[in-house]
């Protein structure tokens, strides 16, 4: 059985900061699914919103994020977040980061600021069009330079082990996971008494979606099983532009591009925006997707435009060079083209409940980045506060660990954990049938729970889950566990997931919207959606 100080499940932002962090106190293991470069945050293209110019303040930037997140964000979880961005962002720069820059007026060099919807100011780090790529990438080398880390790829958390499960009810506190080799084969259990669930969203559970493959929601559905609190699942932020093209699905066009004064328009070639929110192109994403949304339904689709190509050719190579030779690769050059775009789902706000340290409702368990809900972003997310967050929960979440978890006295060590059982089952036979499981939940997330919902759909959607979920929980007990099957098996949860928290939800508020429901419930102050498997 292997030991650990601390064991960090994912690869993203959130995860390569923790292990940074943890490092100086004990010895670290990362463990991801894939590649340590296959994460949601390299694919992040905006970049970090951060005060750093002197037209900005803090103030201002928590006033913007609790004005996006509609009355559900936790003031003290913004204003940590913002408060101690600035520090987090010198961090990564000692760690290696390059963020644009340019000449300022009187001479000397100041970070190029970019601007996206709901800010007010231009507080928007970015490495060009990739600040994920660069941000990922220098927190990979830095990783790799550390000899208290090991970074294990091609391992797949199947689930934590806590005291509760086995049996033991006084405490409930983290001893470890399960986890699978998807080389061997072999499931092996890992112990320690400090686990960061870094594991990133849920796109996947969509049809159409920004996100990479790896967004399965495996944290929220890891932790839900292991019985902590879950909240505010339904609201899944839709980002209003991606890439409508048979070829590149998933490629987001970013919202900087916006920032930078493209237009949304219709088949008509006009700009509809103004029509919908005197905010325009740069009002809120939740506002600019439902426009998009009823824009198709009433023009007949498919899709809309974006149009930079007002903008100098340099400009446009310049800013967004890489959505430049994507667009290309498919014949389409977005210096004299529109570009068709559709909403896709892009974010979970919610996800497994934390405090502002990132500690979850089971101790010694924390979760950093997407697969966290700290209160940030309410119930609208504003654009490039999450890889703040990261950054700022991360550093966090292992000080907490340290004052409440000092290393030394390891407690996952006394527990008697039970090897992994493989019983009778047999290798899957047959893949379709989980392929086809999959598209089945993607479909119906996006036909019955995507960005305007009803409470019959959503009553639908729910029926349907639980026969999916029965079926995958058959194959889950007959078949040796495979990665495919592992993801489909978090996917059903955190689709589950999501609708419950839906219906449970009678208001329209930020990211929910609901034709049955079509305002805010202001009989009663805003609530949380909280749900807990026991
Ligand atoms: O549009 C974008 O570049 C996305 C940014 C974000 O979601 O933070």
């Amino acid at each position: 059985m292997r030991e650990y100080d601390f064991i960090i499940v994912g690869s993203g932002a959130g995860g390569l900061s923790a292990a940074l962090h943890a490092a100086e106190h004990g010895k670290v293991c990362i463990l991801t699914k894939r590649t340590a470069a296959e994460s949601n945050s390299s694919w992040a293209q905006g970049g970090i919103a951060c005060v750093q110019s002197e037209g900005d303040s803090i103030e201002q930037h928590v006033s913007d994020t609790l004005v996006a997140g509609a009355g559900l964000c936790k003031e003290e979880a913004v204003r940590t977040i913002v408060t101690e961005g600035p520090q987090r962002i010198e961090e990564v720069i000692n760690w290696g980061v390059h963020f644009d820059q340019r000449e300022a007026k009187d001479g000397h060099l100041e970070f190029d600021l970019t601007r996206e919807g709901g800010h007010t100011k231009r507080r928007v780090l970015h490495a060009r069009d990739a600040t994920g790529k660069e941000l990922t990438e220098k927190l990979i080398a830095a990783v790799k330079a550390n000899a208290n880390i090991e970074i294990l790829e091609n391992h797949f958390a199947i689930d934590l082990i806590t005291t509760a499960k086995l049996g033991f009810v006084s405490e409930d506190r983290v001893l470890g996971l399960y986890v699978l080799d998807e080389i061997s084969g072999e499931v092996a259990a890992f112990r320690s008494d400090r686990v960061i669930l870094a594991t990133g969203g849920c796109g996947r559970v969509y049809l159409y979606t920004t996100n990479p493959s790896i967004a399965t929601g495996d944290g929220v559905a890891m932790a839900w099983r292991a019985g902590a609190a879950i909240s505010n699942m339904e609201f899944i932020q839709f980002h209003p532009t991606c890439l409508y093209h048979p070829q590149k699905r998933s490629f987001l066009i970013t919202e900087a591009m916006r920032g930078e004064g493209a237009r949304l328009i219709g088949k008509d070639g006009k700009d509809f925006m103004p029509k919908y929110d005197k905010r325009g192109t740069l009002a809120p994403r939740d506002v600019v997707a439902r426009a998009i949304d009823t824009e198709i339904k009433r023009t007949g689709g498919p899709c809309v435009y974006l149009d930079i190509s007002h903008k100098p050719r340099e400009f446009v190579l310049e800013h967004f060079p890489n959505i430049y030779e994507a667009c290309l690769s498919v014949g389409l050059d977005i210096t004299k083209e529109r570009i068709p775009v559709v909403p896709a789902a892009h974010y979970q706000c919610g996800g497994v409940l934390t405090d502002v340290n990132g500690a979850t409702s089971i101790r010694g368990l924390c979760a950093v980045g997407e697969v966290g809900c700290t209160g940030l972003h309410g119930a609208n997310r504003l654009a490039s506060n999450s890889l703040l967050e990261c950054l700022v929960i991360s550093a966090r979440a292992v000080k907490h660990m340290m004052q409440k978890l000092p290393l030394g006295r390891p407690v996952a060590q006394i527990y008697d954990i039970p090897a992994w059982k493989t019983g009778n089952a047999v290798d899957v036979d047959e893949l379709v049938v989980i392929y086809h499981n999959w598209d089945e939940i993607r479909r119906l997330m996006w036909d019955y729970v995507s960005i305007v919902r009803t409470s019959k759909r959503l009553q639908r959607a729910a029926a349907r889950l639980r026969n999916l979920k029965r079926e995958v929980q058959e194959f889950y007990w007959n078949f040796k566990v495979t990665s495919e099957l592992l993801e489909l098996r978090n996917l059903v949860e955190t689709a589950s997931l999501i609708v419950e928290c839906a219906i449970r939800r009678h208001e329209s508020r930020g990211l929910h919207y609901t034709l049955d429901y079509p305002v805010l419930d202001e009989s009663r102050p805003p609530a949380d959606t909280v749900v807990r498997r026991y």
